[in-house]
């Protein structure tokens, strides 16, 4: 596969971000993924008034992967309503991790990581059959 394009994928994020459901916080989150297969998968925060309820961004993107066909995420970013990348939450790194597992680059404040360092000694589908 080529280089990743990671300006499509922050223009992707920041495009999903601007339909955020956030009338509670008022912090809209967008996030993209490259796909193994070449698409780009997105999604943004929807909050609840049962603010537990609350779906992160990551888990809309990965409604949209499974959606329209699976595949593994190979490049992921994600960012506020001002543009500014952020990390994803410790829930949806455990999400990220089985979508993409090692293989994953992700974009950070402090520059491209992979997922083990982001997610490290996750727990994920191998320790279900390693018993
Ligand atoms: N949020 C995400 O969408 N993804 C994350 O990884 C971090 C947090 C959302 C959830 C909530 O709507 C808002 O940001 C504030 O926590």
């Amino acid at each position: 596969m080529n280089a990743v394009d990671w300006a499509a994928l922050q223009s992707a994020a920041r495009a999903a971000s601007e339909r955020a459901y956030a009338p509670y916080s008022h912090y809209r989150v967008g996030a993209a993924a490259l796909v193994s297969d070449g698409r780009v998968v997105a999604g943004c925060n929807v909050e609840n008034a049962g603010y537990g309820v609350t779906l992160c961004a990551e888990c809309g993107l990965v409604s949209d992967l499974v959606l329209g066909g699976g595949g593994r995420l190979i490049a992921f970013t994600c960012c506020n309503g001002d543009g500014a990348v952020i990390m994803p939450c410790g829930r949806c790194r455990q999400l990220l991790w089985e979508h993409g597992g090692d293989g994953l680059l992700v974009e950070t404040p402090e520059g491209i990581r992979g997922m083990a360092d982001v997610l490290p000694q996750a727990f994920g589908p191998e320790d279900l059959v390693r018993r």
